[in-house]
């Protein structure tokens, strides 16, 4: 069954990026870091569980021989953050004098990722940089930069492709936001 609407807990959602908008948005980005990288070796640090299959897509894509590595944190319940910062899974990846790229699937007020940042400072990384697949401009609250963001989003709350509500939706190879 193919629709553009569907119902996850007794919300509606309405598809809003396309599985072949999402191939063009890792393949943009793909290339892009690797240009920036190139002949550099790069430890790309995947945040679980949302960041799965954009991670897939775009590491795909990327060229050469990498350190890839995952990380699981949790800051939300539900659809709300709950500003607790909790490391699920922690880094077992050395990251001394690395070039570090953080892939996450969303940075929504921007606290998850500023929580991460802060942590990875005391690695003594090369550099660390952040690729998002989305990005809620309107609810960024952070004073640090994120160079690679796919997409840019409005408030509203999406699903799909790595993406849950209540832990469910996460399979869908496209994007659906709330209506
Ligand atoms: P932040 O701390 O507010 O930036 O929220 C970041 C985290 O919350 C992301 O890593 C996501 O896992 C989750 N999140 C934020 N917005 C959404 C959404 O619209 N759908 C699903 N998860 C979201
Ligand atoms: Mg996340």
């Amino acid at each position: 069954m193919d629709t553009d609407i569907l119902e996850i807990e007794g919300l509606r959602f309405v598809k809003a990026v396309s599985a072949e908008q999402l191939d063009m948005i890792t393949s943009r980005l793909a290339d892009r870091i690797n240009q920036d990288y190139a002949g550099r070796e790069v430890v790309f640090l995947v945040v679980l569980n949302g960041a799965f299959m954009f991670a897939s897509d775009l590491l795909k894509k990327i060229e050469g021989v990498h350190t890839v590595c995952f990380i699981k944190v949790s800051t939300y319940s539900g659809m709300q953050s709950s500003g607790e910062y909790k490391e699920v899974i922690g880094l077992t990846q050395e990251l001394k004098d690395r070039d570090v790229v953080i892939i996450e699937d969303i940075v929504d007020s921007g606290f998850t990722m500023k929580e991460m940042l802060e942590r990875l400072k005391e690695q003594d990384a090369r550099s660390v940089e952040v690729c998002t697949l989305a990005f809620k401009p309107d609810n960024f609250k952070g004073d640090y930069e994120v160079k690679y963001k796919g997409l840019n989003m409005g408030a509203e709350f999406i699903v799909g492709y790595g993406l849950d509500f209540e832990q469910k939706g996460r399979n869908l190879k496209e994007i659906y936001k709330k209506i």
